[in-house]
């Protein structure tokens, strides 16, 4: 709240039409003098004006038509929008209805927002519009479409990830909107769950790294200007955690392993500033999380001092009452989820919240100084944004990057460097420019596989909304090589398709089979079995038969099982989701214009009931004498291979000890023995020997990205602290143990002395 600029004054100025004087205060006293001006503010507000700030609803209420079923062309109604702003003093508005719109269309419905915001209500607050722009700014058509970020996580390039974000906060800012419910800083410890692709993966640290990158690319180093917009991380605490793997299932979470594994994202997201929260749908240990005064407050607001909006997610204040069963009436459900800590209810289709809040405020069950708590953030993070001095509707001419092929490149590199080389057999990989090349499967010539859910819809499974002036990878396969030929073969599910695939597939030297799993997310990705479909499967199978070189890439959410076949292909490509360019990605990497880097960010398990991840403990270590198949997955997290075969040697730390609180060099030697040169992704890795609580097998605990040139050898140092060293105790704290831990880079590992 410390950081309320000069802006704040115009726009109290403006909206309550009174001449407050500008004081000329040494800079150091001006932030106070800002937050008076909110206080002021607040206290010429009604209960009913607070409360509005506090409401969030959905688009499609403010529509012509029903909440999601509008009329086309979707268009503001202004009847409705005066119920919102006017009569009930609503503060925000998310979403899209049900579709991607241009930015013309953006800029009339925000503009007629804001409008009446600014000329119709007392007090003139600007609408805080939010949207998910989880891969680029999905929801605005014609704007740049980056790889997933799991795919992105892949490249272990924080940069390259900030920039992305960049992107999608200046083209989410060109369509007027200035929040962003993104990054998710989940940590994905389930792979089946429908929103794997969503996180960045399986690990703490990468986690942390990755998201933090991506709110200095939302917000900007600096705060927000009219080129970046707030970030929300979310969703806050413990939402990838459900025991099941099913979307909003309950997770049981022991305090150290909250702590441990899913908190320090979010740790260090505030920590960077992140403007906004979103709070987790599901419950830990039986406690809806949306009425979890304990992470809501002690921990988010006590412990984090995090200053900014706790906006809920979809519906979850009504669901307190009609799924969770905690509270029995939905204004039981408002009076615990404000309790708890919300600031903004993310309704999004009625008046229940806004109606059920003021009458508690009236029966003086909540007090007006709660309320006044989250009405001080929520202004806080508008005043940050500068709504109030920002034009309604952005200007074209200052957006003259959106969509630009400068943009579009951060996507095509992004995909590049995504793309993970997971088995190269004999080098099968790269293909030969004379090869006879055959193309097949359910993702082979489909863009919504390509760029999965939040895609132009929620869901992203509507060819409709695909942009044609891009490559499937049929499509970038033949614009490298015209005699590509294509048949499906395949579907997605078990629905086998009678072409001419197989005669094709026998016809060429090189069979390229693409598998993929349609877009979906949250409750509608829930799955039942990992596996890749039967039908894809025997077609693998099938093709495998016809003793070609046989090359397998995987286009999917989440790590879909493929024991049954990856042994019959001589190459096995992770594409992910990489987006609108990822079949020109792929089709560079398969031809060798690309060295392949990307490494997995999460473990790819081989068996449905051994889904266990990388940092394991000791007693899930794959045991040859009892053929215990505890930890034996298809491929390992941070595994991927490139066409270079790098080689490290020379692992050491400066001094074999170090003491509490110190730092020490590891430095490792990679040399590059090919004539190509090659991103390398430099994985350190952490093992302690003994401790109190069960230490892992590993712990990723540092990564840098470097570049080899043809024939380059290059010494990478990492400056490791001891810190880095800490277990997080069965009380959740982090502590230090002295004793001796492994440092293990690529197959190398030395050992290191805390003392
Ligand atoms: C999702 C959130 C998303 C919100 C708004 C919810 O269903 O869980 O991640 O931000 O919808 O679209």
């Amino acid at each position: 709240m410390r950081y309320a600029v000069l802006l704040f004054v115009i726009f109290t100025i403006t909206a309550c039409r009174m001449i407050i004087p500008v004081p000329e205060l040494p800079s150091d006293t001006m932030d106070e003098f800002y937050e008076q001006q909110i206080s002021e503010l607040i206290s010429k507000m009604t209960i009913e004006e607070k409360v509005g700030q506090m409401t969030q609803l959905n688009i499609d209420v403010v529509c012509v038509g029903e909440v999601y079923n509008l009329q086309e062309p979707h268009r503001i109604d202004s009847a409705k929008l005066h119920k919102a702003i006017v009569d009930n003093h609503v503060g925000s508005i998310l979403n899209c209805g049900g579709h991607a719109y241009p930015l013309a269309q953006w800029h009339e419905m925000i503009g007629n927002i804001q409008r009446v915001a600014a000329q119709k209500t007392r007090l003139k607050i600007p609408v805080l519009y939010g949207i998910d722009a989880i891969h680029g700014a999905n929801y605005v058509m014609g704007s740049t479409l980056f790889p997933q970020p799991l795919a992105q996580a892949a490249t272990f390039n924080t940069e390259l990830v900030r920039k992305g974000a960049a992107v999608t906060a200046y083209e989410t800012r060109a369509a007027g909107i200035p929040w962003n419910f993104s990054p998710v800083l989940d940590v994905a410890r389930h792979p089946a769950w429908s929103r794997v692709f969503e996180t960045y993966g399986e690990d703490t640290y990468l986690c942390t790294e990755m998201g933090g990158a991506v709110i200095d690319g939302y917000q900007g180093i600096a705060g927000p200007d009219k080129y970046h917009v707030a970030a929300c991380m979310k969703h806050f605490l413990g939402y990838s955690g459900a025991r099941t793997g099913k979307d909003r299932t309950p997770a049981y979470i022991p305090n150290n392993q909250l702590r441990e594994i899913y908190l320090p994202p979010f740790q260090e997201a505030v920590r960077r500033g992140a403007l906004t929260v979103m709070i987790n749908s599901g419950e830990i240990n039986g406690v809806p999380v949306h009425a979890n005064y304990d992470i809501l407050t002690t921990l988010l607001r006590d412990e984090l001092k995090f200053e900014g909006i706790a906006v809920t997610d979809w519906e979850d204040v009504m669901k307190l009452h009609l799924n969770h069963k905690t509270a029995s009436s939905l204004k039981e459900a408002t009076y615990q989820a404000v309790q708890a800590g919300i600031d903004m209810c993310m309704v999004p289709n009625d008046y229940n919240f806004t109606n059920h809040l003021i009458e508690l405020v009236k029966e003086g069950r909540i007090s007006e100084e709660r309320l006044d708590k989250s009405v001080r953030r929520i202004l806080w993070v508008k005043q940050k944004l500068r709504l109030n001095s920002s034009p309604m509707i952005p200007s074209a001419k200052d957006y003259n990057l959106f969509g630009s092929p400068d943009f579009q490149k951060e996507a095509l590199n992004t995909a590049e460097e995504s793309i993970t080389l997971l088995e190269n057999r004999n080098s099968a990989l790269p293909l030969g420019k004379q090869d006879k090349i055959f193309v097949t499967g359910p993702a082979a010539h489909s863009m919504i596989l390509l760029n999965g859910a939040w895609t132009r819809t929620w869901q992203g499974a509507d060819e409709k909304w695909d942009d044609t002036t891009k490559y499937t990878i049929y499509e970038a396969l033949k614009a490298k090589n015209p005699n590509v030929q294509y048949a499906l073969g395949c579907d997605v599910l078990d629905k086998p398709v009678s072409d001419n695939a197989m005669q094709l597939a026998s016809e060429s030297d090189v069979i390229i089979v693409c598998l993929g799993e349609y877009p979906s997310t949250e409750k509608v990705g829930d799955i039942d079995d990992l596996s890749f479909s039967r039908a894809q499967l025997d077609y693998v199978k099938a093709l495998a038969s016809l003793r070609k070189k046989l090359i397998l890439v995987l286009v999917e959410n989440r790590p879909r099982l493929v024991n049954e076949i990856a042994d019959l292909a001589s190459a096995v490509v992770m594409a992910y989701q990489p987006g609108d360019f990822g079949g020109e990605a792929l089709a560079n990497i398969l031809y060798g214009d690309v060295n392949p880097s990307g490494r997995l960010p999460i473990t790819y398990p081989r068996y449905n009931q051994s889904m266990l991840t990388y940092d394991h403990k000791y007693t899930e270590t794959f045991d040859q004498k009892f053929a215990n198949t505890a930890f034996n997955p298809q491929w390992e997290f941070g595994h991927g291979l490139s066409y270079s075969n790098v080689f490290y040697s020379d692992l050491k730390v400066a001094s074999p000890e170090v003491v509490q609180n110190g730092l020490v060099n590891v430095t490792v030697t990679l040399q590059n023995p090919s004539d190509r040169s090659v991103k390398e992704s430099v994985l350190l890795f952490i093992r302690d020997h003994y401790a109190s609580v069960t230490p892992s097998v590993k712990k990723l605990k540092q990564f840098q990205k470097i570049e080899l040139q043809p024939r380059e050898t290059k010494t990478v140092t990492f400056i490791l602290k001891a810190s880095d060293l800490k277990l997080c105790d069965r009380n959740g704290q982090w502590i230090y143990e002295n004793g001796d831990f492994d440092i293990i880079i690529g197959k190398l590992k030395t050992t290191l002395t805390l003392k």
